[in-house]
């Protein structure tokens, strides 16, 4: 059903983020009936603009996503309809949130629900939410919520998250704050909780009984992409261990939340991340590339891209063991992994079973039998993997492994999205589940904040790996040591 009317408010309404990704959602949800009739869009930014400007440049920005087939969000056309439903509640507004009577003029424009939307640098999160709260936007009658929807990076250190979740909860109540992680917005991802808690044979072999190790990897082969500037102060643990994989982490490690209430599945991710030990130094590699080829194309090193530092420290490239102290999961190994510019883009998750106990067919002893995996795949493939051994036909009873999938496109029409689309409908319809609550914010800084300060510290160099590899060696070592090993990056 359409969500409940609301004023959209875009603050950083010329930025990047509402072209790419906000606007396009949107138009997507527009088109599936998810909007109410009374919703409308109000884009805030310092820039001299008009509403007819401002609807122009988002108008060919849609266009653009019609002409590359390729591209990971892409349509045939614009259907015009759709568009102009949208476009016709679209105002724009020139406004500087630093300044009180720029708020009150907004505050003239608003009544009833409104979500407002922080696009945003982060540095600006406190501020705007001190604005909103001293002209009064962020109080909430019974027919009228105010909500804010907050980007990452949410805090760049544990003190600083906590900081931050103190400024805001000062301003509102924790229900109407939604901290987007977006890999929760991806339809994968989500799934994880589907196949776990939807399908009564695999939950009783989720345990240290039956799972050897798990890996979660999120390799991509993009490089800082012109981003140096953001990238250099913020390096691979913030960008994408601190929320993203830690998100993945707790899908697939919690335990089965009382029921699929937002609160009862944050409690369970808190619950999770509770359990997971500090992470000693020698468990954390972090390593930087250096020049190499993508796909045939030469990239540079890192030190030499745009906006950084010829003897940046920075890391690109982050694996660590995580250890998880429960019932569930004691002695299971958790590695996880992401890097840029490496050979293949590919999240997954990796569950490796315990191998068969007895060496029942002398041909093939247990030994040189592969273990069960189940791959989780997250993209650029969507879809699941089992690895299983059977017998390889002939007179001998000589064993192979062999692979049962299923991918998401075989089974389903491709519906069109950008990964936002139901993390802003849950949004418009109060539905938290899939945001970040303060608390395990903080929990997962807390983890990370360790290794940062000891690596900002220490002044050792770091790892290297070539453009376009798996990562550095040291990756591996962490994985030997223990007698694993890496799957190899899926492409
Ligand atoms: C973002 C990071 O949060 O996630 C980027 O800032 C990264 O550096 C991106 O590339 C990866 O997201 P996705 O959806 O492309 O896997």
């Amino acid at each position: 059903p359409a969500a409940p009317a609301c004023t959209l408010v875009v603050f950083g309404a010329h930025g990047d983020l509402t072209r790419r990704l906000l606007t396009p959602s949107l138009y997507n949800l527009a088109g599936a009936g998810l909007l109410d009739d009374g919703f409308r869009i109000v884009g805030l930014d310092r820039v001299a603009d008009t509403t007819e400007g401002w609807v122009g440049q988002l108008s060919d920005t849609m266009q653009d996503f019609t002409r590359n087939p390729n591209a990971e969000f892409y349509v045939p056309h614009i259907d015009g309809k759709v568009w102009s439903w949208l476009a016709d509640r679209m105002t724009y507004q020139q406004a500087d949130f630093t300044k009180p009577k720029d708020m009150a003029q907004l505050k003239t424009m608003l009544s009833g629900n409104v979500v407002f939307y922080l696009a945003v640098a982060a540095r600006f999160f406190g501020t705007v939410v001190d604005q909103l709260g001293d002209a009064g936007l962020l109080a909430e009658a019974p027919d009228a919520f105010r909500r804010v929807i907050i980007e990452k990076p949410f805090g760049s250190d544990l003190d600083s998250a906590k900081k931050l979740n103190a400024d805001i909860l000062r301003r509102m109540n924790e229900a109407q704050v939604f901290r987007i992680d977006h890999f929760l917005g991806k339809e994968t991802v989500q799934n994880i909780m589907a196949l776990r808690f939807a399908n009564g044979i695999l939950e009783p072999l989720w345990r240290r009984d039956h799972i050897d190790y798990v890996e979660i990897t999120a390799a991509e082969t993009v490089g800082v992409e012109g981003r140096g500037a953001f990238y250099e102060p913020t390096g691979a643990m913030r960008d994408m261990v601190q929320n993203h994989l830690f998100q993945l982490l707790t899908m697939v490690a919690m335990e089965p939340p009382n029921s699929f209430e937002p609160e009862q599945v944050r409690n369970a991710k808190a619950q999770l991340l509770g359990a997971v030990q500090p992470i000693p130094l020698e468990d954390a590699v972090r390593g930087q590339y250096d020049g190499g080829a993508i796909a045939g194309i030469n990239v540079p090193a890192y030190r030499d891209e745009p906006n950084v530092a010829p003897d940046s420290h920075t890391e690109t490239y982050v694996a660590m063991k995580l250890t998880i102290e429960n019932w569930r999961w004691a002695g299971v190994p958790f590695y996880i992994r992401t890097g840029k510019h490496l050979g293949a883009r590919c999240t997954e998750v990796v569950v490796h079973f315990r191998p068969a106990p007895y060496a029942l067919f002398k041909d093939t002893p247990v030994d040189r039998l592969a273990p069960n995996t189940l791959v989780l795949s997250l993209q650029p493939q969507q879809g699941l993997i089992l690895g299983l051994n059977i017998k390889v036909p002939g007179t001998r009873m000589v064993l192979g492994g062999i692979a049962l999938d299923f991918f998401y496109k075989d089974a389903f029409a491709a519906v069109p999205s950008v990964g936002y689309e139901t993390l802003i409908y849950d949004c418009f319809t109060g539905d938290a589940t899939l945001f970040q609550r303060a608390d395990t914010i903080e929990a997962s800084w807390a983890l990370v904040d360790p290794i940062l300060k000891a690596w900002a510290e220490d002044g050792k160099p770091l790892a290297r790996y070539a453009a376009g590899t798996a990562g550095p060696s040291e990756a591996d070592d962490l994985l030997i040591r223990d007698g694993h090993g890496w799957k190899p990056l899926s492409r």
